[in-house]
């Protein structure tokens, strides 16, 4: 569906987009992690046409986004970072405005309109110019502008900034459900969203791919992957001894609750089956005991931080 070879864009002696090579596939939703100045939003704008490449391609359903600008355009929206252009229309000239512009008949129109306008929750602000709305409708009316055309490919960057806590689940879930017949890339700042909504994670860092994975097994990396917490009532004479435990790597002790700590696992090591097995010989009963899957930050911090990439150049 979308196939990116060897991309690369420079800006003056900056590369922000170095030798990028993925593809996605139809139906999937595919999450671009990195800190700020990754290449992120560069990215997204040599896929979608925006900018043209220093060097490589990119294809869209097969076409050529540059040689085949039009034909690609048809199949494609795209949000950029920041409020939609066209501050002064009203919402609803605005989106007409679009729909126009992409070939919709009147009819057509109007259908996708009343459409989108309730799969955002435009109804209320729909009269209004798209300049007064609040930041979280500009972004809503720009997501909507994007599904006008009924598109199969979406390229959305930060689809969910500034958005409240209530439309956030509603756009990841909208995103979830758009995901059964589009295909989906779209960049973030919020860890727990890609879990939530991406079936793949490209985690960016200088303009290169420093990870490609789904969530589950980037976070199977993190150093808190089978990590144990527990809450004793002795609690230093535990931790010392569970510390001790050739399966345990290291401690950590809640900021919160001066009874709770963390043991994080010598990689590989059955670490819960070695802390279950010294809690049943001293006879302690832990008040709260958990296993972690993970944690996505660790896993993003370690990659991209500047260690990480130092060693990986
Ligand atoms: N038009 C431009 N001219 C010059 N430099 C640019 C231009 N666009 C982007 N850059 C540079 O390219 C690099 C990557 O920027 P980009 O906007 O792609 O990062 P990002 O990953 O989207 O970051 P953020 O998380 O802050 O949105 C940065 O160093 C940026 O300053
Ligand atoms: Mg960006």
């Amino acid at each position: 569906m979308i196939e990116v070879t060897s991309l690369s864009k420079q800006f003056g002696g900056v590369n922000a987009v170095d030798d990028i090579s993925f593809s996605v596939e139809p139906g999937q939703v595919l999450g671009f992690l990195g800190p700020n100045g990754a290449g992120k939003s560069t990215t997204m704008r040599l896929i979608t046409g925006f900018y043209r490449p220093s060097a490589g391609e990119v294809r869209v359903l097969g076409k050529d986004v540059h040689r085949q600008r039009r034909q690609v355009q048809q199949h494609l929206g795209y949000l950029p970072e920041g409020a939609p252009a066209y501050g002064d229309m009203r919402v609803d000239h605005y989106l007409d405005f679009i729909a126009r512009a992409r070939g919709l008949s009147r009819a057509e129109r109007k259908n996708r309109l009343r459409a989108v306008s309730e799969q955002l929750e435009l109804d209320a602000v729909l009269k209004q110019p798209v300049d007064t709305l609040s930041k979280g409708f500009k972004r809503r009316v720009g997501i909507a502008q994007t599904l006008v055309h009924d598109p199969s490919v979406l390229v959305l960057d930060e689809p969910t900034d500034g958005l409240d806590p209530n439309q956030k689940q509603h756009v990841r879930e909208l995103l979830r459900n758009l995901a059964a017949d589009k295909t989906v890339i779209l960049s973030t700042h919020i860890l727990e969203e890609v879990e939530a909504v991406c079936h793949r994670a490209l985690i960016i860092a200088g303009g290169r791919v420093r990870a490609d994975s789904t969530p589950g097994e980037l976070v199977r990396q993190s150093r808190y992957c089978g990590a144990v917490t527990l809450e004793l009532p002795n609690t230093h004479e535990a931790a010392a001894a569970l510390r001790s435990l050739p399966e345990t790597a290291g401690i950590e002790f809640s900021v919160d609750n001066p009874n709770r700590f963390t043991l994080l696992p010598t990689p590989g090591a059955p670490l819960f089956v070695a802390v279950q097995a010294k809690l049943a010989g001293k006879g302690w009963a832990p008040q709260a005991m958990s296993v972690e899957s993970g944690r996505l930050d660790d896993v993003f911090r370690r990659i991209t931080s500047n260690d990480a990439v130092e060693v990986s150049l």
